[in-house]
This record gives structure tokens, sequence and C-alpha cells, in this order.
């Protein structure tokens, strides 16, 4: 059977901001890169990063700096950050924001004409630059731009890959197909660069679009590297709840940043109830202070609304268990109220949050100028991944890279809102210069045909046995159904171990899964490949959130409400095992320097 075949210095698997940066930077240092996109270029994640991209510009605050925003990560991230990736991205991110304004990027403005920079949750300053409501947009139409001139880049759409290929130690291509016609591909590269971004499909409720498998993951576990922290699962605090069509879209946290508040059915800002107590310094007393902190007033403190994600969350989720929560199960955020407050307030919501007006209008037939949207969380972001050297990007396994949402080690147990924009920026660039100066002193590597030639075996015999009777869709929803069930936003020992047995009963029926016998446009068999990942990766989250004994930022124990010492201290790390079985240990977290810790400190004070 005929196999494509291209070869590249640098492949780059994703094509997300992440996958894009990174192509670029290896493009300008003179290599060759593929550019392979599971769908079409520009049809990313990123653009769910609605409200800003977070770096420390001081436009709007000039008491910010990099020290803030490094202290502010560390916390929102619980202490079990990589430190190292944490001081990089903060000293970093305005660099980062300026060369994408000079590359054509609009941010909206200050009225003396700089970046302007919004409130976002666990940021102590404003400071998300943004354009409205559609930066993550902004930013993929920006670096799309300034890439697909490149004459070194070479962009695969609508081509997935289901392995990498390895020379020895040292990976040296990956095998795939195209989504459109089933053809084979081959790529031969000297580095390999997973930008696939994150896992949320395997949830029911998630803001994240069908391509997020969790396939880099996956990729680069099956390669042999190793995974960090998976158990770390951001639920946004809120996506669309109603109607059911929509359900888990996202809402972006600038309606919170504009002066949105949270209420229960029965109008009660609930969030005033429970402050945890590293940020009762910061949080507001009452409304009024509240607003005029998100009117700019520097004497005042954020509402509690603004409080990190994990938190908002659940605090959400416990309104609806106990009933207090609005009819299609999540909770009211009001924007329309600063009508109160606020001259032409419809127009000011319109130009501040033009898209969640128009989705609002379209999905849910409501205006959210005049009335309260329902919102609950949903499945938005895996701070875990791949574990990287912060520095290069590179994996444990040679000439393997990861970057964005694939890597992992910036935000530790919670991510704040915005950092993932800037995460994708500064990590991508420097995963592109390091894999284009460790692809420049390699050669190619060797490609053994029989392991290509299982490759598509494997990927064939989903239409060539003989007919079972699973359905890959029932199959991957049933998986979607039990981790929301079992290893949602409350964890529990006995759910979760059920939740491992039911995965072991799921990896039987993904064996037994069928697609018909045509390899033209035939998604049926593209989600029989896509299930082996899902179920990998919920293994390896739902074996490490099991092995955390406590509650620490996204993950929450009803069995160890507490943060505990001893897993304060601990990495989880997952790594296939010489005999195929998924190992999991714990590591301890490099110890942080004393000038970064003395920064922590000084910032908490
Ligand atoms: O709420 C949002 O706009 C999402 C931002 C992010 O995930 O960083």
């Amino acid at each position: 059977m005929e196999i494509q075949t291209f070869e590249h210095d640098v492949l780059v698997i994703g094509a997300g901001g992440a996958g894009m940066r990174a192509a670029i930077e290896a493009a300008d240092a003179g290599c060759s890169v593929g550019l392979v996109c599971k769908s079409l270029l520009g049809k990313a994640h990123t653009v769910m990063a609605e409200g800003g991209i977070a770096a420390s510009l001081g436009n709007v605050d000039d008491r910010d700096g990099w020290k803030v925003h490094f202290a502010d990560t560390m916390r929102g991230g619980q202490y079990v950050n990589n430190w190292r990736m944490a001081e990089l991205h903060a000293k970093e991110a305005p660099t980062r924001v300026r060369e994408l304004e000079q590359w054509g990027a609009v941010f909206d403005r200050t009225k003396d004409g700089k970046i302007l920079q919004r409130n976002f949750g666990g940021h102590r300053y404003p400071r998300l630059a943004h354009v409205g409501d559609r930066t993550g947009l902004e930013i993929i139409r920006t670096l799309q731009d300034h890439s697909v001139h490149k004459s070194q880049i070479a962009v695969y759409m609508e081509c997935c890959i289901t392995k990498l290929i390895k020379d020895g130690e040292r990976v040296v291509g990956a095998f795939g197909y195209y989504r459109e016609k089933g053809r084979f591909v081959l790529f031969k590269a000297k580095s390999v660069i997973i930008a696939t971004g994150g896992l949320g499909r395997a949830f029911e409720v998630t803001s994240n679009s069908w391509e997020y498998t969790g396939d880099g993951y996956s990729l680069a576990y099956n390669a042999g590297a190793e995974l960090l922290d998976m158990e770390f699962i951001q639920f946004h605090p809120t996506g669309m709840v109603w109607p059911p069509s929509v359900r888990g879209i996202l809402v972006t946290e600038g309606v919170r940043g504009e002066g949105g508040v949270l209420r229960n059915k029965d109008g009660k800002r609930f969030m005033f109830d429970d402050i945890p107590e590293n940020y009762r310094n910061q949080t507001a007393k009452d409304p009024e202070e509240g607003w005029r902190y998100t009117q700019g007033d520097k004497t005042a403190m954020r509402p509690p609304e603004l409080l990190t994600r994990d938190h908002v969350a659940r605090c959400i989720n416990r309104e609806v268990k106990a009933g207090r929560g609005s009819p299609h199960g999540g909770v009211f955020l009001d924007i329309a109220w600063i009508k109160e407050r606020v001259p032409n307030a419809r127009e000011h919501i319109k130009k501040k949050l033009p898209s969640m007006y128009h989705q609002f209008m379209e999905l849910g037939g409501l205006d959210i100028t005049t009335t309260a949207m329902e919102v609950g969380p949903t499945t938005h972001y895996t701070m875990g991944g791949v574990r990287v050297d912060g520095d290069t990007q590179m994996s444990c396994v040679p000439g393997l890279f990861a970057a964005g949402e694939a890597g992992a080690g910036l935000h530790g147990a919670n991510r704040l809102g915005g950092n993932s924009l800037s995460d994708l920026l500064v990590f991508g660039k420097r995963a592109g210069e390091h894999a284009a100066k460790y692809a420049k002193e390699q050669k190619h590597g060797w490609i053994d045909e029989a392991e290509v030639k299982a490759s598509m075996e494997w990927a064939l015999h989903f239409m060539d046995a003989p007919k079972g009777d699973e359905n890959p869709y029932k199959v991957q929803q049933d998986l979607q159904k039990m981790m929301q069930a079992q290893v949602g936003i409350v964890r529990k020992e006995d759910e979760m171990r059920t939740a491992l047995e039911e995965i072991t009963k799921l990896k039987a029926r993904a064996v037994a899964v069928q697609a018909p016998a045509n390899r033209e446009y035939n998604p049926g068999w593209h989600t029989c490949m896509d299930l082996s990942n899902l179920l990998i990766v919920s293994e390896a989250l739902t074996k490490c959130a099991i092995e955390r004994k406590e509650s620490r930022g996204a993950q929450f124990r009803e069995d160890y409400q507490e943060k505990s010492k001893e897993f304060g201290n601990c990495n989880m790390i997952i790594k296939k095992g010489i005999d195929g079985q998924m190992q999991l240990r714990r590591e301890p977290v490099t110890p942080l320097t004393d000038e970064l810790k003395a920064i922590i400190d000084e910032q908490a004070k």
C-alpha cells in the first residue's frame, strides 16, 4: 500500500498557537519545517482563551512586573509548578506580546495608546492584554499571517499522527493518515515537537472541540516520554449550560473581569461566603469594593468572582448540589447589572464582550445586556502533560519536544486565566529554537519499515476485523460520561477505583470497535483510533488523581479535603514500563532557588 513520505528537519505536530509559534522559530533558524494539523490551519483551542494574554506590561498598573506575575503563577499553581518555567514565562511574556504586536496583532488600547490590560482571576494587577473577548483568535490569526508566507514551512492539514517512529532512543519521524482520503503518510524528521493541546474530549462537558483527544500525551507516552501531574485538569467555572446542544462552550472570564457577578437562584453573591485563607488579604470585603477594583481603583481589592478558577468552579458546584442553582443546573452570571453604574451599558458590554453577546444571542436566544447568563463548570485545560526541560522543552526522549498545553510544568496544580496564551508564545518559541538547534546537530535517522507496516496494519484492522458489536462513538461517549461522573470536579478514592475498572472494560470494548470498510471521509474509523489515546490519558489521570491523596488546585478530593505537606512536595510521573504497563512514581518538586523564594515571600506580604 502506498505511503506518501515527506522529509523535514523539524516536524511540528499540532498547529494551534504553540505549534505555529514553534514552526516560525524553527523556520527562522533555517530549518525546513513540517506543520501538521489534525483539522484546518487556524482551527485550534487557542481561540478559546478569549479574555486575554497575561504579560506584566504594566500599562494599566505600573506596580506590575515579572516578579509579581511569577509569584501569582506559583501561588495559583500551589507551588508544585516547574519554577524555572514560571520564571522564564513571567520574564519573557512581555517581549512575546510586543513581538506579536509588531507582527500585526490588534489589541484594545488605553487612552494614551498602549495595549490595554484587564483583570483576570488570580492576577494581582490588570495584566491581560486583549482585543475584546477574541484574543486567542487574534493571536492565531497573527501567527497564521506571519507563518504562511514562509517557504520553509509546509502545512499538512486534516492529517492525524498515530505513532512516533524512533531510531534507538531518538525520535526520527512520525506516521499518520489524512482524514479526508484515508491515505497514509510518513514524516522523516530530525526533531519532533508535540503541540497537540489537551484532552478535554475525555470528559462529557468540555470547551474543547472534537480534536482534543489527548493524542500528543499518548504519542509521547508510547515513545517513552514521561507525563507529569496528569491529575490536574482545569474545570473552567463558566461554560454555557443551556441549551443542551451548546453545553460546555466557554463563557470568558473576561465577563467577570469587566464586572460580571455570580449569583445563585436566590440572587445571592455566594462567592463572598468562601474566601480561601491565602487570598483573604487580596479580596474585596464587599460588592462595592469589588466593583471599584474592576473600575481601576488601585486602593480596592478584587471581587471574589476573580479568585482562581479551581475555587470558583467548586463554589458553583457546591451551590448547584445544594439546590441553589439555576433552572438548568448552573448558576447565574450577570453583567447586565452594570447598567446601574455605567452610562450606555448596553453598548459598553457589546464593545467589551462582542463574542459573548453574539454567542448567547445566537445559541441561547438571550441578550446578555439585559439578562443574566446560566453558566457552570466545563473541562477546559490540562495542566499536566509531557514532562519537559524548562529551558529547552525537550522531553526525556532525545529529539522529542513539547510545548503549550501538551507540555507540562508551568501551571502546577492550577492555571491562571490568560497564562495559556503567554505559555504557548514563550514556550512555543523556545521549543522551536531548541528543536531547530537539535536538528542541526543530527542526520536523518533510520526508519524501520516493519514498524511503519505495523502502524498501517493497526490502523486498517478496525476495518478488516470481523464485525464486532461495538460502536466507537458509543465507547467514547461511555468513557466521557464515566470520567465526568467519577473523576470530575470532586473526586473520591472508591469512585476513582471504579473508574479504573471501567477503563479496563472500555479498553476491552475498544479492541472490538469496528468502522465501515471505506478509508475516505470516515470519522467512525478515526474515532476507533482516537479511542486508544483517550483511554491512555484517562488511565494516567485517574491513577495520578488516586495517588495524590490531598486537595490542591484543580484536584479536589472529598476524602482528603486539605492540602498535605507530603504531597505539596511531590510531582506525579507516569511512564510506560518495559512490560508495556503504565507505571506511576512520585518525585520531589525541585526546590526553589533562594532568589525566587525571596520573591514569593516578598509578594505574599
Ligand atoms: O476565560 C477565558 O477567556 C479563558 C482564558 C484562558 O483559558 O486562558
